[in-house]
């Protein structure tokens, strides 16, 4: 039996449909209500529904043997798990993001506002630009509006959120999609099991 990390949510429920494709359905787990946990035992794969972030805790500590993730999420913790495949799902872009006109004078630290304090430190340490980071939760939007930050580095997938708030993607930090991940034990005890699951996954992609 495979333990696998899905993440809450409507990617979540997208990846469970490649896996229900690929040959790992269990039924019981779209019929709703507060159930987190979904065996098939006959697929050899048992279910469960975690926060998306957490996704990847599941998996390097070995609770879970393989999971979903978003690449933004395995960019921000780095998890030392591998990285098997690229579902070619959840697809997004992590951006720096503005006031359309908005132009760095470079004469004090920029301050970004951001859920991905890593991401937008290695970002800006690669051009040697001094920043501050406000570590903020959600609605990371309204940052600039009020002038808690001059800029954000967030996930665009429509822009809409942007658009309707006035501001624009101003730079791409890193394009995301949903990744299959393992834990890297698991991968050896596993091996079949789960080099069997990425080439059944791999044909319906
Ligand atoms: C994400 C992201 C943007 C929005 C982008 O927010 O942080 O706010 O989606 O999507 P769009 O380009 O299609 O408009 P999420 O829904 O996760 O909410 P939160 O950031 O406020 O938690």
């Amino acid at each position: 039996m495979l333990n696998v990390a899905l993440p809450k949510g409507r990617l979540g429920e997208r990846a469970y449909d490649l896996m229900a494709r690929a040959g790992y359905e269990c039924p019981e787990l779209l019929a709703g209500g507060r159930k987190l946990t979904f065996e098939n035992e006959r697929a050899g794969v048992r279910y469960f529904w975690v926060k998306p972030s957490d996704v990847p805790i599941y998996v390097e500590r070995g609770a879970a043997d393989v999971g979903i993730a978003g690449k933004d999420i395995l960019l921000e913790y780095a998890p030392e798990v591998y990285e098997l495949m690229d579902l070619g799902i959840g697809k997004c872009r992590m951006c720096v993001a503005g006031f359309q006109d908005w132009r760095d004078e470079g004469d004090r630290d920029l301050r970004v506002a951001t859920k991905f304090p890593h991401i937008a430190k290695a970002h800006y340490a690669e051009k040697g630009r001094d920043i501050t980071i406000i570590k903020l939760n959600g609605s990371i939007e309204i940052a600039p509006l009020l002038g808690l930050s001059d800029v954000i580095v967030d996930i665009v997938e429509t822009g809409k959120t942007l658009l309707e708030n006035g501001l624009a993607p101003l730079e791409t930090v890193a394009d995301i999609s949903a990744r299959f991940i393992a834990n890297t034990a698991s991968y050896a005890f596993h091996y079949d099991e789960i080099r069997s699951m990425c080439e059944r996954l791999g044909e319906i992609l």
